[in-house]
């Protein structure tokens, strides 16, 4: 069963209750949570403090997704926060196996996210040690822009690289999402998909999040 996980970056800050209680009654697996540093990427989004409210309301595992430099720094405190998945971008951990060493250390699923340059070759030596790879099919710093079509092809690299190690490891698409691509995706060899601007921005976003899982899972 693949999984959608809506990213709360396309909700309305102004209603984030309203918005995670649609995403708790809809067909949703997972809160996709982006904390941006505005180094790293060229943008801030939230912080601890907005976490912290949101894990108050939400109803299902809180997936985080670090776009931050040195994340080390924080693996501990997100934990306090109840993050259920933490993932650190592969191209900010200098010492990424130490890095997954702590997350997992602090009792939580760790994950790396691979930009869409980075190639899924830099996780040979570690795939058995995660729980998810990111795969971006966009640059990360912004929702709503357009997906990657290269993604097919390093999700199918990384599901052949996964079977050869024998490892247990999610395969996340994170970025321009929609009903377009998400079959595809899928059969592609991912499992779980990030959806922002294509839920928050569409009429019904419950349906919206019911079609994805439908596609998904056909
Ligand atoms: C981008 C973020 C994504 C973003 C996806 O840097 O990591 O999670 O919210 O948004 P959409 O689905 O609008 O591309
Ligand atoms: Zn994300």
């Amino acid at each position: 069963m693949a999984k959608i996980a809506p990213s709360l970056l396309a909700a309305d800050f102004a209603n984030l209750e309203r918005d995670i209680r649609m995403v708790n009654e809809s067909q949703a697996d997972w809160f996709h949570l982006d904390v941006m540093d505005g180094v790293f990427v060229p943008n801030i989004s939230f912080g601890m403090p907005v976490i912290k409210a949101i894990a108050q309301h939400a109803k299902k595992p809180l997936d985080v997704h670090l776009m931050i430099v040195d994340p080390d720094r924080y693996i501990q405190t997100f934990a306090d926060l109840g993050a259920d998945i933490l993932t650190v971008h592969a191209e900010t951990c200098t010492h990424l196996h130490r890095t997954i060493q702590g997350i997992k250390a602090a009792g939580m699923q760790a994950g790396v996210a691979l930009n869409p340059h980075t190639p899924v070759s830099v996780l040979k030596e570690i795939i058995r040690e995660l729980d998810l790879v990111c795969i971006m099919s966009v640059n990360p710093g912004f929702g709503g822009q357009k997906f990657i079509e290269n993604t097919y092809q390093k999700v199918r690299q990384l599901r052949r690289l996964i079977d050869k190690h024998n490892a247990d490891v999610l395969i996340e698409i994170d970025g321009g999402v929609t009903v377009d691509n998400t079959a595809q995706l899928v059969e592609a060899g991912a499992s779980v998909l990030v959806a922002g601007s294509f839920v928050f921005s569409s009429q019904n976003p419950k349906e919206t999040i019911h079609r994805l899982q439908q596609l998904a899972n056909t």
